[in-house]
């Protein structure tokens, strides 16, 4: 048992405020948000992170013991609190305790407390990430994350889908681009050389070079040709050196693979798996939605209900450079077919355009990765990406080549090493069958789900170009 309570008298404030108050008695604990006195009386409002909202705490006429323990409570405290659970007549809650009891566990002292005014900004908040889950912004946005996590694991496993646990550590670029991170024990002053004069890898902990991986979906692929349909969630990896809002070193991916299955079924997965999503924040997180749309975003609540409610448009890549271009619209990054289409551009699409979510299909093949299934046209692949309004692609995704020798075709014209996928090559030529499969960046909905700008402020902990603290 803790020192402090009794775990199994505490109540959350979460269920606090909703218990009808008939004088019952009660224990709380927490951490102190704000407090004020007046002649006789002594209020503060106490947040366990159940919850948005506070539970107010008032003392009235306090024993000069228990004013000299409110003496020492301030912003920021953890304190432990009893009293009776009452009406309260104060505007927008329906119940408070009326203390008898308090022990303050922690104090704060206001002079060194970094987090007394009401609103800091973000950037400021991002300094102290140690504390700012302790505000309602950063509160709300962990609530959002674990309610999706769960939400995630369960539109799967109701749809039969195994989860998979890709390995984190590999030897293959699942995209070819090239940007991953380098996990080695070799000493970084003077590794071990080959006569060739590069650094020899045969010593290092795997006998050869290795990363963190870019996606677990080459593995999933794996899984996907025996178990049919599965998906993995976990954290990825990207060491391209993009410093812009909607881009992390380290960010949650989920990525469902399923067998027999083609670039349509591929799209109606991911716009279901979508709306099930927004879907279910908005109805079991109603609180901390309604603050992002009063304090964060105007109007989200709106806009995410009309993609609840709504299709997503499809067109092909070609479609939308045509749409670009006939706009009239001057870009920083011109419009071209075979040129990718720049974050301006999807934003361009999906916010004036089309007004809503768009999967755009059929990429050129020089801008995509040598996994996805080649058109018979021979110029284009079987792409998708899934975009949205303020932010641009949240899935991408696609139809994988099934066919051994066009694989093997790609993967060279890539300039990537055949014989470093040979088993990926295997899955093509034993028990070959169109499969397809998406990714979902996880920080990218958390911001388009609460509005949030930054996408270092949605995860607890970011990791982006010179930033890796706490
Ligand atoms: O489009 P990407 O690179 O696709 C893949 O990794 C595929 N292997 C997925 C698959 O088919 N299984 O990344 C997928 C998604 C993007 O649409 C975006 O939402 C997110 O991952 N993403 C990032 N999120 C944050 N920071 C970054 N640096 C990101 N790069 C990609
Ligand atoms: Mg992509």
């Amino acid at each position: 048992m803790c020192q402090t309570t009794d775990h199994k008298t505490v109540r959350r404030v979460r269920d606090l405020l909703t218990l009808s108050a008939e004088s019952q008695t009660v224990t709380a604990r927490g951490w102190v948000r704000t407090k004020r006195d007046s002649k006789h009386l002594v209020f503060f409002e106490l947040n366990d992170g159940s919850c948005l909202s506070n539970v107010q705490v008032v003392f009235e006429n306090p024993t000069p013991e228990a004013a000299a323990d409110l003496a020492r409570v301030q912003t920021g405290a953890s304190v432990v609190v009893s009293g009776t659970l009452e009406p309260s007549p104060a505007r927008g809650q329906k119940t408070e305790i009326h203390g008898t009891a308090l022990t303050v566990v922690g104090e704060a002292p206001a002079d060194v407390y970094p987090l007394q005014k009401k609103r800091h900004s973000f950037e400021y908040l991002r300094e102290i990430a140690h504390l700012r889950p302790r505000t309602n912004t950063f509160g709300a946005i962990a609530r959002v994350r674990n309610q999706l996590s769960f939400a995630i694991h369960r539109f799967f496993q109701e749809r039969n889908f195994l989860y998979v646990h890709t390995p984190i550590i590999t030897a293959s670029d699942a995209e070819g681009a090239g940007e991953m991170f380098r996990v080695t024990t070799l000493p970084p002053d003077a590794p071990p050389k080959s006569e060739f004069g590069d650094v020899d890898f045969s010593g290092d902990f795997f006998g050869r070079p290795a990363y963190l991986t870019v996606s677990g979906q080459l593995n999933a692929e794996i899984y996907a040709c025996a178990l049919d349909r599965v998906y993995t969630f976990g954290p990825t990896f990207r060491a391209e050196n993009s410093n812009t809002t909607r881009h992390l070193a380290e960010f949650w991916m989920i990525e469902p693979e399923v067998a027999f299955c083609d670039i349509h079924c591929n799209m109606d997965l991911a716009e279901d798996f979508l709306r099930y999503l927004l879907s279910d924040l908005l109805q079991n997180c109603s609180e901390d939605m309604e603050f992002f749309n009063q304090r964060i975003q105007p109007g989200l609540l709106d806009t995410l209900r009309v993609v609840v409610d709504s299709a997503f448009h499809r067109i092909s890549y070609t479609q939308a450079i045509e749409a670009l271009t006939s706009s009239g619209r001057d870009f920083e990054f011109p419009v071209s077919w075979g040129a990718d289409l720049q974050s301006e551009h999807e934003k361009f699409l999906t916010e004036e355009v089309y007004r809503g979510p768009v999967i755009v299909t059929d990429y050129p093949r020089e801008i995509k990765a040598f996994y996805m299934k080649l058109n018979d046209d021979g110029r284009t692949v079987r792409a998708m990406d899934v975009l949205v309004p303020r932010l641009g692609e949240i899935i991408g995704g696609s139809e994988r080549e099934a066919d051994l020798s066009t694989l093997e075709r790609r993967i060279e014209e890539c300039g990537l090493n055949r014989d470093d996928y040979w088993w990926y090559l295997d899955l093509r030529r034993f028990g070959s069958v169109p499969h397809a499969g998406f990714g979902l960046g996880f920080e990218r909905l958390v911001q388009y789900a609460t509005g949030m700008q930054n996408i270092r402020d949605v995860i607890p902990f970011p990791r982006a170009v010179r930033s890796a603290e706490f």
